[in-house]
C-alpha cells in the first residue's frame, strides 16, 4: 500500500521554519533500531541479534500533486518500487552483521564511500539519501525564477539566471548514463556551481552542500517522456523544481559558509 503525507506546505507563509523543523526532526527518527540481547545466568550476554533498519520517507505532496508534469503513475514506480527496494536493499545488507550499526544515513554514506573504494552496502545508501533528497528538490506549483537571496546568489555566481538555467540543462543532457544533476554550494570556494555525479555518487561525499537535484537516471522520465531528456529537464526547470527548498537549503548553507552580506533570511 503506497501512502503520502503533507508534511510540509510548500505554500506557507512560514515555510523556512517548517522546512528546517522537518529537516531537523527527521535527522534521527529517520533511523530505526534495537539491539536484542539474551542473557546468561551470570549475568553476561550471548547471541546479540541487531536490528537496524532505515525507513522510507514519503515526498512532502501527494503522489498525483506534480501532474501533469510528473504523474502519479511516475511516482509509484519511481518512489513506490525503485526507492523502495535502495532502502529495503539496505536494510537487508545492514541485517547481516552490526559492522556498520549506529550511524545517521549521511555518516553511513560517508563511512561505506570508504575514500573511494565503495563498501557493497554504499550504492544503497546513497541512492536513498538521493532521492530523499531530490523528492524534496520539487513541489507543485514549482518552477520559474528562485526568489530573495537565491537569486541573488546565482546571479552572482553564474552571471545571471538563464545563464544558470542554461549551465544546469547543458550538464543534464551531457551527462552520459545514469547519474545526477545538482545545484551545490562549493565549501571551499564559497560559490555556487552546477555539477553532475555518476549512479549513485553524491556531493555531500567531498563536502559540497547540496541545494536541488535531478534524477537522471532513466528510470525517473521514462514513463512520461520515454527517451526525450530534453523535455524532462526542461519541464523540471520550467514546473517542478522547489524554489522554497533551496531558499532553505541556502539559509542553512549560510550557517556553514560565509557568503559576505547576509542577504536570505532566516526564519
Ligand atoms: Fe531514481
Amino acid at each position: 500500500m503506497i501512502s503520502c503525507c503533507n508534511s510540509l506546505n510548500v505554500n506557507s507563509p512560514f515555510l523556512l521554519t517548517n522546512y528546517s523543523q522537518q529537516l531537523k526532526s527527521t535527522r534521527h527518527p529517520y533511523l530505526h533500531q534495537s539491539k536484542l540481547q539474551k542473557r546468561n545466568s551470570d549475568g553476561t550476554t550471548r547471541g546479540m541479534k541487531v536490528v537496524a533498519y532505515y525507513g522510507l520517507k514519503t515526498p512532502p505532496y501527494e503522489l498525483d500533486a506534480l501532474e501533469p508534469y510528473m504523474s502519479r503513475r511516475t511516482l509509484e514506480v519511481h518512489w513506490g518500487k525503485h526507492h523502495r527496494n535502495y532502502v529495503e536493499g539496505l536494510n537487508k545488507q545492514l541485517s547481516q552483521n552490526d559492522i556498520l550499526y549506529g550511524h545517521t544515513l549521511d555518516e553511513l554514506l560517508k563511512v561505506t564511500y570508504n575514500n573511494g573504494n565503495p563498501l557493497p552496502e554504499f550504492d544503497n545508501a546513497a541512492q536513498v539519501w538521493n532521492h530523499d533528497f531530490f523528492w524534496e528538490s520539487m513541489q507543485p506549483g514549482g518552477g520559474d525564477m528562485p526568489k530573495l537571496g537565491v537569486l541573488q546568489q546565482i546571479e552572482k555566481d553564474f552571471g545571471s539566471f538563464t545563464n544558470f538555467r542554461e549551465k544546469f540543462i547543458l550538464a543534464s543532457l551531457s551527462h552520459f548514463g545514469s547519474g545526477w544533476v545538482w545545484l551545490v554550494l562549493k565549501r571551499q570556494e564559497k560559490r555556487l556551481a552546477v555539477i553532475t555525479t555518476s549512479n549513485a555518487l553524491s556531493p555531500i561525499l567531498w563536502d559540497d552542500i547540496p541545494i536541488v537535484c535531478l534524477d537522471l537516471w532513466e528510470h525517473a522520465y521514462y514513463l512520461d517522456y520515454k527517451n526525450d531528456k530534453i523535455e524532462y529537464v526542461n519541464v523540471f526547470m520550467d514546473h517542478l523544481v522547489s524554489w522554497n527548498a533551496a531558499l532553505g537549503r541556502m539559509a542553512r548553507a549560510e550557517c556553514f559558509v560565509n557568503l559576505g552580506e547576509p542577504k536570505i533570511p532566516v526564519a
